[in-house]
């Protein structure tokens, strides 16, 4: 069994990714019902927050078919840090989880997200003032270091332990790789099996086969794999490599009708929590590609539905696509 805080997970759990634009309400609602042990939410500005930004505070949202679902934040001011712990932990997350992983410029120049590994004594500084702050669990995701030659994630895991964070994911990057290269997971190993480790620690990048997340578990020894890109678009992954990690044997490929099915579960969800046909019918179109991908001759029937405004519409266009490749 792994524990954070009160939170019992199955041993190896498969936790969903923060992914902005992508881990909202319906989406980690799908993921938890096809076996995803935990979720995140996308990250959310701290600073925006603290301003009441409707969109930071509509990130907020949880509920409780999704638990355990942790919050995640970011931010690089101490002050405002602590207000953003007051702000969510009303929303009753079951932990509160600090980005110190994201490497787009406009966070990092800022001195947040990934931007903080070039200053670890603030990083655990304003860690453990947060953690002071809340009975809530605080966990952190982050890269392996700032760029190749400042990987210290060993000490930085230790340090971010011993100022109580309950659960550390390592994305096996540095922020100069951005997203480029393969995730090296041996310095994650290396966390794990540090002796003075006891918390959890959960690889992250690259998990894109059944195959992988064993190799994760068998071979570097973590205690949780992190899955975000290989679930867009494919919540069922989650079943897949649980079914894998159980038998051996990997699951029959997802069928076009169940793929019609899920997209269009999808969409209803995303309308239902925007209370909006318009805006779940737009922010539905990122998904499409992903539901349908490796469809040969695909194109038109995607650019249908990316440009139909009408949920009637897209309704038809899914049940044509069940048609014509069911
Ligand atoms: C579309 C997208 C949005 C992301 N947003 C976030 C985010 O909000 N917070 C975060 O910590 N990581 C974010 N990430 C990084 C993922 O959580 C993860 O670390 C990364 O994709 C590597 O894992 P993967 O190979 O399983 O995708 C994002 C990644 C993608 C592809």
């Amino acid at each position: 069994m792994v524990k954070i805080g009160n939170i019992e997970l199955e041993d190896f759990p498969l936790l969903l990714a923060p992914m902005e634009d992508v881990s909202d309400p319906p989406f980690r609602a799908l993921c938890k019902q096809q076996g995803a042990d935990m979720v995140y939410t996308e990250f959310i500005s701290s600073e925006g927050l603290i301003r009441d930004a409707a969109k930071s505070v509509k990130k907020l949202d949880i509920f409780k078919e999704e638990r355990p679902v942790g919050i995640q934040i970011f931010g690089a001011n101490m002050d405002s840090m602590l207000q953003t712990i007051d702000i969510v932990s009303q929303a009753k997350p079951d932990f509160i989880d600090i980005n110190y992983g994201c490497p787009v410029k406009k966070v990092v120049s800022k001195g947040a997200g990934a931007g903080i590994l070039q200053d670890i004594d603030k990083m655990v500084s304003l860690t453990e003032a947060m953690v002071k702050r809340t009975n809530l669990p605080i966990t952190v995701k982050t890269r392996l270091g700032w760029d190749a030659s400042s990987i210290h994630i060993v000490e930085v895991a230790e340090r971010l332990q011993d100022v109580g964070v309950q659960a550390i994911a390592i994305h096996g990057r540095t922020r100069k790789q951005m997203y480029k290269g393969e995730a090296d997971w041996k310095p994650i190993a290396e966390v794990k099996n540090n002796q003075r480790m006891y918390i959890p620690i959960f690889g992250n990048g690259d998990v894109n086969t059944p195959e992988k997340a064993v190799e994760m578990r068998d071979e570097y020894g973590l205690d949780g794999a992190m899955i975000g890109r290989a679930s867009i678009g494919n919540p069922w992954f989650f079943k897949q490599v649980k079914h894998f990690i159980k038998t051996g044997e990997h699951l029959a490929p997802i069928s076009i009708a169940d793929r019609v099915e899920m997209a269009r579960k999808h969409l209803d969800m995303s309308i239902q929590w925007k209370d909006s046909e318009i805006v779940g019918v737009m922010e539905m179109r990122r998904h499409y590609g992903n539901y349908f991908k490796g469809i040969p001759h695909f194109k038109e029937y995607r650019l249908k539905l990316v440009t139909s405004d009408k949920l009637q519409d897209v309704y038809d266009v899914l049940e044509e696509i069940q048609q014509k490749f069911g």
